[in-house]
């Protein structure tokens, strides 16, 4: 599609330049004045404009539909962490603990990222998980999330085996905050609600302010207005 914009520019080219030679040998012999020549060059870019425009409207539309593409691509990948049948709801008054029981795991068969681990972060607890660069702390977090299931052993989060619980109430608990990150065209308000967007404005501020983002956030242009672009 990219050479259909080259081709008309051509075409018109040569349709001006076939009306300037015939025209003006025309001109030069006096059988046509120069205004009807002159006119018929306006003709001719008036006819080309529109096909130009939409040869360009094809491209874009070719684009749009590659992206549409990978889009459905990605919809369409299976699901293969759901909720049982009986799945309990992880109540708000859990007391925050979360556990490792023998964890064993990883993206790709007889290739585990973790293997056996075993770990427990006491309610009130603060732990850092420190290590080189692809030993398995983003997966251990994704765990937690329950993004992936286990390939044996448990990861407990309040005390219920994540596989008992219903993701959305799983999803209110865990909270995560990503090593890159990633902020939606819109205003800063609009970026730290996104999440719960019935969120007040007083709510958004004390979430600002349990983070430490407060004062940060009042510095900016327009405080918690400023829109915030790509
Ligand atoms: N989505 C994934 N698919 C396949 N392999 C992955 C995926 N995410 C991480 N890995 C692999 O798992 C290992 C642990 O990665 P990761 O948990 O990101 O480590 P860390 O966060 O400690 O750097 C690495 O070898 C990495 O290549
Ligand atoms: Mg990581």
């Amino acid at each position: 599609a990219q050479v259909m914009v080259p081709i008309v520019d051509t075409l018109t080219g040569f349709a001006m330049a076939t009306v300037i030679v015939v025209g003006g040998s025309m001109v030069l012999s006096h059988s046509l004045d120069v205004g009807v020549m002159v006119a018929f060059l306006f003709y001719i870019q008036r006819f080309f404009d529109p096909i130009r425009s939409l040869t360009m409207q094809y491209s874009v539309m070719q684009r749009a539909m590659a992206s549409g593409q990978r889009i459905s691509e990605v919809l369409d990948v299976p699901v293969d962490v759901s909720d049982k049948d009986k799945a309990v709801k992880l109540s708000r008054d859990m007391d925050g603990s979360v556990e490792f029981r023998n964890v064993t795991f990883g993206y790709r068969q007889h290739l585990p990222v973790l293997k056996n681990v075993s770990f427990r972060v006491n309610p009130g607890e603060t732990v850092a998980l420190v290590g080189p660069t692809g030993s398995g702390k983003s997966s251990s977090m994704a765990l937690v999330h329950r993004f992936y299931d286990v390939w044996s052993g448990q990861v407990l989060v309040g005390g219920h085996d994540v596989r008992d619980l219903t993701q959305d109430s799983l999803g209110e608990q865990v909270a995560m905050v990503l090593q890159e990150p990633f902020l939606f065209s819109g205003t800063v308000l609009e970026n730290i609600r996104y999440h719960k967007t019935g969120a007040s404005r007083e709510e958004v501020v004390r979430a600002a302010l349990a983070v430490g983002a407060h004062d940060f956030i009042e510095n900016l242009p327009d405080g918690y207005d400023t829109e915030l672009e790509q």
